[in-house]
């Protein structure tokens, strides 16, 4: 067969709000033309990010009935740790609310001003949790992974003469750790090799550095590996999962992805000294050591949903349903990202409005009127995003890549909506010169794309 099925039946179901063009129009000027602002109930199809937003299973639903509410020493803390420990092997977990409070954990106990962290690419919450403390947040993602239209199979490599250099250069006093993103968010959801993981390692070694993963996407990764990576092939994901952090000193994760979270965070780590510096901030901002800011249920949906992540059938699908979008889209001529990322399909937002300068933010532009046009909404990862203004001259430097992201929620929209999903860009497309372009109203100093307002050029 060739058809590939969703690997699961659907128990419960969330009804979708039907909303009509010149409402959607309303909605989005009301919102500051900012999708982030929207009601979600005035959404169709979401794919604003895939965090937090997948559909939990039966096994997790029962987990969270026998979660252990215990403030220190829950029994679903151990459940925790041990389901964690068993695919990362370090020796320390300390679970944290999200990925962002881990990042916020780990600078604060260990990064100091003037500090650098190389990384292949830093996700927006990793890169503004570094800069807070002081220090630079540095990408050295190999040349491929910023060209949109290079074919490359693990374009979210680090790039590792880069790295080799910059070590070299800052002098492991002032790298506290190196940390790759898997899959690489930023840079496409393109995944990172064993082959580079193990470079990276080796190049740390040299230096006394240690390497860190950030692990949000780590099984996805762990496909792409066994699809793409020679010698590969007849491992299973979790084997595979379990060499990449072999290779590391520890992690992070934000587990309302890989661990079909609703919310849920950890850091994984072995050094003891790291983990009791962390621990006693946990204490002072989320919350006891066997909880951190989370409750026992939470706890035991993460446990189950972490092994879950691994299973064969579910990642096969995953990956295959995702290309699906990319191949169709791309077959109506869209410009997209490529290769096809592990959780999302990237547009190029430059290449799809080059009517637009970047000025009038492309990316940005082109998710409003996706949002207008058909209700699906999207996530800028592009001038919006990493846009930065020098306060002399008010001279605008923009990112690499201006892109727009359709991150799929995990086992929530079925091959239906994502025909729609397909059929509503590719219209936009042959009208894509209707797209107007837009400026910041309000630009927040932090993370602007959360909040800021935009008006129409
Ligand atoms: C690679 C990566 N790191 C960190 C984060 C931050 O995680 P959270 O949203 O749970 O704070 C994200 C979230 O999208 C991510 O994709």
């Amino acid at each position: 067969m060739r058809t590939i099925i969703e690997p699961f039946r659907i128990k419960v179901v969330e009804p979708i709000r039907m909303t009509s063009r010149e409402e959607r129009a309303g909605l989005i000027r009301d919102a500051g033309y900012n999708p982030f602002r929207l009601k979600a109930e005035h959404v169709l199809i979401d794919l604003l990010t895939d965090s937090g937003t997948g559909a939990m299973s039966t096994h997790q639903w029962a987990g969270v009935m026998e979660g252990d509410e215990s403030y220190a020493g829950a029994r679903s803390f151990f459940r925790f740790e041990s389901a964690v420990r068993g695919i990362f092997g370090h020796t320390h977990v300390i679970p944290t609310h999200q990925g962002r409070a881990s990042e916020r954990l780990l600078c604060r106990a260990i990064v100091k001003a003037g500090d650098v962290i190389p990384g292949n690419t830093h996700f927006d919450t990793t890169r503004a949790n570094i800069e807070d403390t002081g220090a630079e947040a540095r990408d050295l993602v190999i040349p491929e992974g910023l060209d949109p239209d290079v074919e490359h199979p693990f374009k979210g490599n680090i790039d590792l003469a880069a790295l080799e250099r910059c070590l070299a250069e800052v002098g492991r006093e002032r790298v506290p750790f190196v940390l790759i993103t898997v899959t690489n968010n930023s840079g496409g959801g393109q995944p990172v090799s064993m082959a580079n993981l193990r470079g990276a390692r080796a190049i740390c070694d040299r230096f006394g550095v240690p390497l860190l993963l950030d692990a949000a996407r780590f099984a996805e990764n762990a496909y792409f590996i066994k699809l793409r990576e020679d010698g590969y092939a007849g491992k299973t994901a979790i084997e595979i999962a379990r060499e990449m952090f072999s290779h590391t000193d520890g992690a992070l994760m934000s587990m309302k992805k890989d661990a079909f979270g609703n919310i849920g965070g950890l850091i994984s780590i072995n050094s003891d000294e790291w983990a009791d510096k962390i621990r006693t901030l946990l204490i002072l901002t989320e919350g006891f050591i066997t909880y951190g800011g989370l409750a026992g249920r939470d706890l035991e949906a993460l446990a189950v949903g972490i092994q879950e992540i691994l299973d064969e059938d579910y990642l096969k699908y995953r990956i295959a349903s995702t290309a699906y979008v990319g191949r169709h889209l791309s077959e109506a001529g869209v410009p997209l990202l490529k290769p096809y990322g592990g959780h999302a399909i990237y547009l190029n937002g430059r290449a799809f409005c080059d009517h637009l300068p970047d000025e009038q933010l492309p990316g940005w532009a082109l998710s409003v009127a996706l949002y207008e046009h058909v209700g699906v909404r999207a996530c800028e990862i592009g001038n919006v995003m990493f846009g930065t203004q020098d306060p002399a001259s008010g001279k605008w430097r923009w990112p690499a890549l201006d892109l727009v992201r359709l991150a799929i929620p995990r086992r929530v929209y079925t091959q239906s909506h994502m025909d729609y999903v397909v059929e509503g860009i590719a219209e936009l497309y042959q009208r894509r010169r209707e797209i107007r372009g837009l400026r910041f109203l309000h630009r927040p100093a932090v993370l602007p794309h959360f909040t800021a307002t935009f008006e129409i050029v």
